[in-house]
């Protein structure tokens, strides 16, 4: 069987080629360019609309799993914002330091340097067996001076709870052990095992 990831965002396909043993293959390489309108109102979701899109354009095939992950930030302080719209906070074709400078905005608006905020992974994994989700989450702060350059997207603005230094800042290995998305690929794992092993 064949692992297909439902993404084109860089730090994620790094972060899922660094978290899998098995090699998990972009779509791109065998789909080529797809848009994937992700008009969910939820994390799950959109995970689930981008695998089920992706597995659907591979003949909903035997040979493939798809697996996808829908993830952003969430800070309480904005009324959760930008949460599922983190990918697209300062508009549609937003880069991540577009998205960033408007969530330090915002929040230097409500006249603080620093609050609370959390991340949330959905990944969906799909396959002719059927359809599963799981989610993961990592909380923390964000602060309105990015710092560090490792991670991507907000990652230069986020104090994990129990560090004084933002992902930006921190080794890679370290995101690795606390992240949202490796804390949902956990509970992915034995899911994607089993369905690679033809048990279900
Ligand atoms: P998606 O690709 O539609 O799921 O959008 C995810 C967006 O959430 C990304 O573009 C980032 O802005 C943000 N995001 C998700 N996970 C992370 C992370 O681990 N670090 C930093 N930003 C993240």
């Amino acid at each position: 069987m064949k692992i297909v990831l439902a993404t084109t965002n860089k730090g994620k396909l790094r972060e899922f080629n660094e978290m899998c043993k098995d090699e998990v293959i972009p779509f791109r390489d065998i789909l080529g360019d797809l848009e994937i309108i992700e008009n969910g109102k939820s994390f799950q979701e959109n995970a689930l609309i981008k695998a089920k899109t992706i597995f659907d354009k591979l003949g909903g095939d035997d040979e493939y799993i798809v697996i996808s992950d829908d993830s952003g930030i969430s800070v309480p302080l904005l009324g959760g914002e930008p949460d599922i719209y983190s990918a697209r906070y300062a508009g549609v074709n937003a880069t991540d330091k577009d998205n960033l400078f408007k969530l330090v905005d915002n929040i230097k608006a409500k006249g603080v340097d620093r609050t609370l905020a959390y991340y949330t992974a959905s990944i969906a994994i799909v396959s002719k067996y059927g359809e599963y989700s799981v989610h993961g989450w990592m909380y923390g702060d964000v602060i309105t001076t990015p710092r560090g350059d490792n991670g991507f997207g907000y990652d230069p603005i986020f104090i994990p709870q129990g560090y004084n230094k933002t992902l930006g800042e921190l080794e890679n290995s370290i995101k690795k052990s606390i992240s949202h998305r490796s804390k949902a690929l956990k509970l992915a794992k034995p899911i994607i095992k089993l369905l690679n092993r033809n048990i279900f």
